[in-house]
């Protein structure tokens, strides 16, 4: 059978060539080397990618740099680029399930998800573009022979890693950010999740932000992305993804002692206590671990219950799991699709293993099943916090389920881990919610909901999950320098 109508998203891809997108045009790799997109439900080719290596991150340096000094961007004023980047918003917008489809095709994580993420990354772009003008130094008390004040101002050029759970909104949180603030970017997406973030570049250009202002180059990470933060002329990377790469990251930008911005892991906990209305803790706990097939860096894949609850929360959790319908994740019947990569698969299904060896059992799933990527939503119980499926990231849709007994234990069990990006905890005593959530080491609380993001809070990690934070009333600080002046009149 034919298809007798394409999407926009099929027409785009049918019309894509492996290029970077440099300086407002698509450009050749300079290698001449590719790699393949592929479909992680079906472990098709979609399309082939330029491989970008050190030449091609110079030529979008350079681009970017030039960009920056020519001052079109950076020194534009302020509501002329608010009204830029509100349009690129616009834009976006409008091309919104195209980008959602391009996402869900590409790294499986199902429509409506991918969807509401595209919508979270043009909200904060809205946020950014909406209060950028009030981006301002300040003047500060001095005696009346001299005026001193400070300015803030752009860092220059921004070197951008992405991951490829959630595009859109990496690119927006990150390279949206950056440009708001008036500096010019190079994006090196994740190299299994390239597409969106090339088309939100040629979208940005078409809203009229000046070429050179966003550049992408396509390809892995130590070709591509390493080069990008060993340049000299980057004045700032920030990265989201592994700690480790994380960490190298932080080392090799000492070189040049360059800025960055990490956000990295997390094994984030979510505490059911006794009183918690399990009608909404179950089905939140469970998306909770399964949004985005659980490769969320905010998952809630550590779920502490207190013991008197715990054999009913676990069965109730494990027939809402049984209820998950794995597929196609442009299949509207589909709600949880594939995990994004033969990498990504073999690593969840690593830890499946481990947590059988470690003795934890699988109240649902456990195994993979069908042609593509494909991991069940599972539950394992375990005995202790100290299990590696207990301390370590796994990145699927797989929960440890942890007993405790008292608050001071609960607290103690979520904190009992290097990662504090989230955490939520479920309660009907408000007293317990505000103690609890000052106990918690994370940037986020969430108290009887998850997964609740707004522009304009602030979102990063305590310990090794990460340096800095993005949005909030102050999500420029990250992407300016404070100069201070002094006028001697
Ligand atoms: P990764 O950290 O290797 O990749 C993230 C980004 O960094 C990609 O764009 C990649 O190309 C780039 N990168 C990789 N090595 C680099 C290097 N040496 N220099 C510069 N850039 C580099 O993560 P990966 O391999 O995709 O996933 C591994 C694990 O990392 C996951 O299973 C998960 O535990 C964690 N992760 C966490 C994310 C988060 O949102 N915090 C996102 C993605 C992965
Ligand atoms: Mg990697």
């Amino acid at each position: 059978m034919t298809l007798l109508t394409t999407t926009a998203a099929q027409d785009w891809i049918a019309g894509f060539t492996p290029k970077h997108f440099i300086n407002g045009e698509f450009v050749p790799p300079a290698s001449g080397e590719t790699f393949e997109a592929i479909n992680p439900s079906t472990i098709e080719r979609i399309a082939d990618l330029a491989q970008g290596n050190a030449d091609d991150i110079d030529a979008a340096v350079r681009a970017a740099r030039a960009a920056f000094d020519a001052g079109a961007w950076s020194g534009m004023d302020p509501f002329e680029r608010s009204r830029l980047l509100t349009r690129f918003a616009d834009i976006a917008e409008a091309h919104a399930d195209e980008l959602a489809e391009l996402e869900s095709t590409e790294m499986g994580m199902i429509l409506p998800t991918a969807k509401a993420f595209v919508g979270v990354g043009i909200g904060a772009l809205r946020h950014f573009a909406g209060t950028l003008a009030n981006i301002s130094g300040e003047t500060t008390s001095s005696a009346s022979n001299v005026l001193n004040f400070t300015l803030r101002e752009p860092l220059g050029v921004v070197g951008v890693i992405i991951p490829w759970n959630v595009p859109t909104t990496g690119f927006m949180w990150k390279a949206g950010a950056a440009i708001a603030a008036g500096n010019t970017v190079v994006i090196k997406p994740a190299e299994q999740a390239c597409l969106s973030v090339v088309r939100l570049a040629e979208l940005a250009v078409e809203a009229g932000i000046p070429a050179g202002v966003l550049n992408v180059v396509t390809g892995d990470g130590p070709t591509a992305g390493e080069p990008l933060v060993d340049h000299p002329l980057v004045d700032k990377i920030t990265f989201t993804g592994s700690t480790t790469v994380g960490k190298r990251i932080m080392s090799r930008a000492a070189v040049n002692v360059k800025s960055i911005s990490l956000e990295l892991g997390g094994k984030s906990p979510n505490i059911i206590f006794d009183d918690a209305n399990l009608d909404l803790a179950v089905p939140y706990a469970l998306a909770a671990f399964t949004t985005v097939n659980g490769q969320g860096c905010v998952c809630g894949t550590r779920i502490l219950v207190q013991r008197g609850i715990k054999d009913e929360f676990v069965r109730r959790l494990a027939e809402a799991a049984e209820q998950l319908k794995l597929g196609d994740p442009l299949d509207p019947e589909t709600t949880l699709g594939p995990l994004s990569s033969q990498e990504q698969f073999e690593r969840v299904v690593g830890y499946l293993e481990i947590g059988k060896e470690e003795g934890a059992i699988a109240a649902t799933g456990g195994a993979p099943t069908g042609e593509g990527y494909f991991v069940p939503a599972t539950v394992f119980e375990a005995s202790s916090n100290k299990l590696r499926i207990a301390q370590e990231e796994i990145f699927g849709p797989v929960a440890t389920v942890v007993p405790f007994d008292t608050e001071e234990e609960a607290l103690a069990i979520a904190n009992d881990i290097e990662y504090g990006l989230a955490s939520a905890v479920w309660t009907s005593d408000v007293q317990r919610a505000g103690r609890v959530v000052r106990g918690l080491r994370a940037g986020t609380v969430w108290v009887n909901t998850y997964f609740s993001l707004a522009s304009n809070m602030p979102f990063g990690g305590y310990k090794q999950s990460g340096v800095g934070r993005e949005n909030g009333m102050n999500w420029y600080l990250d992407f300016t320098h404070e100069k201070a002046v002094y006028m001697q009149l």
